[in-house]
Formats: structure tokens, C-alpha cells, sequence
């Protein structure tokens, strides 16, 4: 299959990369943004900025996809907060001008979307639960689901994600290992514990306390097979438990065989706090992944065997 994937500098995007040519032997094309990839390639990149809708028709012509997966996008809640229309043209028009682009040419859709389109507050959602996001981030991702979902002809899938660790294959020096107010500090903690420091989980308030969280490999298989099937519509594409911060940080001890006495309860950084004033974070997001499952024979692997498998990624990688 011939794969045209957009943020594939990034945690997600890279994995993509490395799992479709492994386990699929696809073919390539990522776009390039920003600082290319630190090691040699053996893939075509294609300097692209998501903001250029002209620019991203004109590449889904030249290459002509059988399908692309759109992992780029912003990540930094201040700055989405602070310059929304920027941002909306760069996340909401730009993923409609590669929708476009794909149904122009005939290629599949992925699309990747995020568990903060819930407000973290009902006891379990699925892919039928009305969205509720509570920041700008998590009304941009809704936005483009809602206009996937109304356009004629598109053949599309939205993968969600949460939680996301792993490895940065093209930037490894660019992972972000701070803790955030979201769920992504499965990275934050293995840096601290392999390093012996201390672990001070933040406890509250507004942080992401419970949510599905994902292993980028394995969010990569799911997306993968996304890409492959011809059913439309939203799919979770999330590890298949759901788990609090603080116990998650003693799963992952347990599993790389770390200092339990290293990991605290801690209220939330007060100047991270004062930086997201007025942005709300989902609280608890416990996700269903049965129609994953089942669609695709694939839901995403429990908090133990997915911290098992990155374990091994870990150990190799740094060998
Ligand atoms: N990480 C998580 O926990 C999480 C959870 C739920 C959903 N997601 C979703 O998963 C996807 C991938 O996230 P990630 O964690 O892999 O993020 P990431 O590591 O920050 O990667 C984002 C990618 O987007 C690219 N990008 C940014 N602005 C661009 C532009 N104007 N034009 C083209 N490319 C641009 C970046 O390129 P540069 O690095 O060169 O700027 C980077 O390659 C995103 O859609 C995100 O919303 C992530």
C-alpha cells in the first residue's frame, strides 16, 4: 500500500512509519514541517506546511495515495487558546483540505482525533457518546469529525487516541518528556525512574486523572488497519483499560522493575497552572474500545502488556 502520512516527525507519526514498513512493507511519503528526521530515512519526505491547503492538494495529485493517515497537528494548548483563528485554519481547514484531496483522488482518510472531545465527567463513552469538548484543542478535533462525517463520498475513518507514550523514532532528541496537564506522562515517568529521580505525579487540579492511555506502537497497528478497512466513521483507537495517573506511574515502576518510593502524589505545578488560566482539562475518561475490537480485530492492548511490550522497544532501541 502506498501511505502518505503528515506529522511523521512526530511520536505517532513515527511509529506509523516504523510499523507500516515492518509489518506491512507499505510504502512511504511523509510530510515534513519542521527539523527533518535525526537518522537516515528510507522513505520520501515532503516538505509540506498544513496551512497551505494548495500545497496539499497539489501533493495528494502528485503522489496519489491509496491512503493517508493525518497525524500533524498542534499540540500546545496556549498557544491554540491564545491565536484560535490561526490555529482552526491550520487544524480544522487544513485536515478539510486533505479530505477533499483524498476524495478527489481516491484515497482512504485516517483522520486522528483525540479522547478531549469528552469532558472526562461520564462513567464510560464510546464512539456513539455525544462529544462534549471542554478547551479549543478538544472543539477543533470535534469540528473536523463532525465535517468528515457530512461529507459525500469521503472514505474515511476517525482514529482517536489518548494518553500517547513511546518512542520518537525520527526525533528522539524532540520527545517530550515534561509532565503536562494531560495524560501523556508515560514518557515523563520512565525518563525520571530510569534516571532514579524523583516522580512527582500531579494530583489535581485540572489535570487529565483518568484516560485510556496508548501505546504509540500499538495506536499505530490500530490506525494501520484503519487505513485498510473500508468502514467509515469513528473508532477508538485507545489501550483497552483505563487507569488513574498515580497508579499508571506504579505499573510502569513495576514493570522496568523501578523504586516505587520514588513516585509521590503532588498538587499540579502552580506557574503550569497559571499558564492554561481559562483552559479546562478533561478530568476522567474511562473509554470503551468494543467496536475497535470487533471492526478490526484489534483494541488496543491492557496498561500491563502494553507497558510489557514497550518495555522491549525500550531495551532495544537503547541497546
Ligand atoms: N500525544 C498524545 O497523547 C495524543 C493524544 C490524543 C491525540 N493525539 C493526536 O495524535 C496526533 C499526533 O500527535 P503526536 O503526539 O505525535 O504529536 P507531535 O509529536 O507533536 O507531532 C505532531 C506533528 O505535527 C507536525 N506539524 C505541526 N504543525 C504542522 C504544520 N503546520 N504543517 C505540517 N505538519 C505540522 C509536527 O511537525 P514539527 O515537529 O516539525 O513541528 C509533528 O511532526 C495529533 O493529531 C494529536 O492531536 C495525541
Amino acid at each position: 500500500m502506498r501511505l502518505y502520512i503528515t506529522g511523521g516527525t512526530g511520536l505517532v507519526g513515527s511509529n506509523i512509519i516504523k510499523v507500516a514498513q515492518e509489518q506491512y512493507s507499505d510504502e512511504i511519503i511523509a510530510s515534513l514541517y519542521g527539523p527533518p528526521p535525526e537518522g537516515k530515512v528510507d522513505y520520501e519526505l515532503d516538505p509540506l506546511d498544513m496551512g497551505d491547503h494548495d500545497a496539499i492538494r497539489n501533493t495528494l495529485r502528485k503522489y496519489k495515495p491509496d491512503a493517508v493517515i493525518h497525524c500533524a497537528a498542534l499540540l500546545d494548548q496556549v498557544m491554540m487558546y491564545k491565536q484560535r483563528k490561526s490555529s482552526w485554519q491550520l487544524m480544522v481547514e487544513g485536515t478539510r483540505a486533505f479530505a477533499e484531496a483524498c476524495r478527489e483522488v481516491g484515497a482512504r482518510f485516517v483522520f486522528i482525533s483525540s479522547d478531549w472531545v469528552f469532558d472526562g465527567m461520564e462513567a464510560l463513552v464510546d464512539e456513539e457518546s455525544p462529544p462534549f469538548p471542554v478547551n479549543f484543542y478538544g472543539v477543533m478535533k470535534a469540528s473536523s469529525e463532525r465535517e468528515l462525517s457530512m461529507m459525500n463520498g469521503l472514505n474515511y475513518a476517525v482514529g482517536r487516541l489518548a494518553g500517547v507514550y513511546g518512542i520518537n523514532y525520527a526525533l528522539p532528541s524532540a520527545l517530550r518528556k515534561d509532565q503536562g496537564l494531560g495524560f501523556d506522562l508515560g514518557n515523563y515517568v520512565i525518563d525520571h525512574l530510569s534516571q532514579r529521580r524523583l516522580v512527582g505525579v500531579w494530583s489535581g487540579p485540572n489535570v487529565n486523572d483518568i484516560a485510556n492511555p496508548t501505546l504509540a506502537s500499538d495506536g499505530a497497528e490500530m490506525l494501520l488497519r484503519l487505513a485498510r478497512h473500508n468502514a467509515n466513521g469513528i473508532f477508538h483507537c485507545f489501550g483497552s483499560e483505563s487507569v488513574g495517573r498515580l497508579e499508571f506511574a506504579h505499573e510502569i515502576a513495576n514493570i522496568f522493575n523501578a523504586d516505587h518510593s520514588l513516585i509521590a502524589a503532588v498538587p499540579t505545578d502552580p506557574e503550569v497552572l497559571a499558564a492554561h488560566a481559562n483552559i479546562r482539562i478533561p478530568f476522567r475518561t474511562r473509554a470503551s474500545v468494543e467496536k475497535t475490537m470487533q471492526t478490526l480485530g484489534h483494541g488496543g492492548l491492557g496498561v500491563k502488556e502494553a507497558l510489557q511490550v514497550y518495555k522491549k522497544e525500550w531495551v532495544v532501541y537503547h541497546a
